[in-house]
């Protein structure tokens, strides 16, 4: 008999890591206090882009990124095969736009060590640039065009991963309002308000930005803070948006459904997902100078969301070191949708017995803050 995991959170990493586990044979169940997907995950843009999202050095958070997305094309089939639904995956490629001739500089040095990750980034100006993205304002002075980038639909991506957990046989509870955890150093005990008791072999803690709340029951630091993302979307008509456009100050995201998506603000505001006057008008003032034609639309929808923050940028991934049935995969900050495949068969290849060396030794180890 495989061990029984318990994965508490239905966000896109704990359903990532109960599809990773189930198709190898694990018995899993995954406890939600709200509903799957119900919170960061089912906020995001989707973008699939460790080239735009980080641009400074090829640390091991990159590395991480990167295997992700060159995972994504092979993982996004097998969940539309398993559960039958479809959600958009499009490998759109990206623009990575700058304003002032003294930033090339900055998008030349990104694109030399990019290219010894197998990187075919360039840097277009001019013509090229306008045939790849007719619309991008006359104020680009260049760009950084990544073909590799891709994104998915976050909200249907999530959906089909829980169809396809469910199908590969994981029990999965929601609306469970609050889950604590009753013991875990000798037996595991996890109970609800509502009088459920859960018993298992392991525990995977895959809640996202409430991870912190955990701090008194394991009695280690764990520094995740929820950082709001504000965000929106227009409606287009027949402008046409081709890739994935970043700025230093956002991006736009261009959707099958004809939609634009553009975020998104990080702002402190504790565990409030409300949506500000402020937070949106930034975006939208900005707009005009990457697509003009945006001056004269406004966003159709507005909504927010909590990403998991650590203190060091870093996500906490591996068990603890007294107590390997415990098991942290969260903090994944602005690229948890990107990281959910390697997240997943991280956790799975820990659990089947390959130690987890995430390319620095302790990058991303779970006490190392404490
Ligand atoms: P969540 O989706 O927040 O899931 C955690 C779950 O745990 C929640 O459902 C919560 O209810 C549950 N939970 C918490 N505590 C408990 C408990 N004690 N018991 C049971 N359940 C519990 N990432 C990308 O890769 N690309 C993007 O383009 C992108 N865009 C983003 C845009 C915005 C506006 C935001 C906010 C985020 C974006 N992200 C993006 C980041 C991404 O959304 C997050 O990194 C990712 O969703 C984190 O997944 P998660 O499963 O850890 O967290
Ligand atoms: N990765 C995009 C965001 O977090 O807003």
């Amino acid at each position: 008999m495989k061990e029984h995991i318990l994965i508490l959170g239905g966000g896109v990493i704990g359903l990532s890591t109960a599809f990773s586990l189930s198709r190898r044979g694990y018995n899993v169940t995954i406890l939600e206090k709200n509903s799957c997907g119900g919170q960061a995950s089912g906020a995001a843009a989707g973008m699939l882009a460790p080239f735009s999202e980080i641009s400074e050095d090829p640390d091991p958070f990159f590395k991480f990124c990167l295997d992700s997305l060159r995972m994504f094309r092979e993982w996004q089939d097998e969940i539309k095969k398993i559960s039958k639904s479809d959600f958009e995956y499009t490998e759109s490629g990206s623009i990575h736009a700058v304003y002032h001739e003294s930033d090339i500089l900055s998008l030349e040095s990104r694109i030399a060590w990019q290219k010894n990750f197998g990187s075919e980034a360039e840097i277009i100006d001019g013509d090229r640039l306008k045939s790849l993205e007719p619309n991008i304002s006359d104020e680009v002075v260049a760009a950084i065009y990544s073909k590799e980038e891709s994104h998915v639909f976050a909200p249907d991506y999530v959906k089909a991963l829980k169809v396809a957990c469910e199908k590969n046989g994981v029990t999965i509870y929601e609306n469970l309002e609050d889950v604590h955890i009753k013991s875990w150093q000798q037996e595991l005990v996890v109970q609800t308000t509502h009088g459920q008791s859960f018993t298992a072999d392991r525990l995977v803690i895959c809640s996202g930005a409430w991870t912190q709340q955990l701090e008194s029951i394991f009695n280690i630091k764990i520094p995740v803070f929820p950082i709001r993302g504000q965000i929106c979307a227009y409606e287009l008509d027949n402008e046409k948006v081709n890739h994935i456009v970043t700025t230093s100050q956002g991006y736009l995201v261009p959707k099958s459904n004809g939609t634009l998506v553009n975020g998104a603000s990080e702002d402190i505001a504790g565990f409030s997902t409300n949506v500000t006057e402020k937070g949106i008008s930034r975006l939208i003032h900005w707009n005009k100078h990457i697509l003009p034609f945006l001056k004269t639309k406004q966003p159709y929808h507005t909504w927010a969301g909590l990403r998991p923050a650590t203190q060091d940028g870093f996500p906490l991934l591996g068990s603890l070191e007294e107590s390997p049935h415990i098991i942290f995969a969260t903090g994944h900050y602005r690229n948890g949708i990107l990281l959910s495949p390697r997240t997943g068969e991280a956790v799975a290849d820990l659990i089947s017995g390959t130690p987890l060396d995430l390319y620095t030794k302790g990058a991303f180890h779970p006490e190392r803050f404490s």
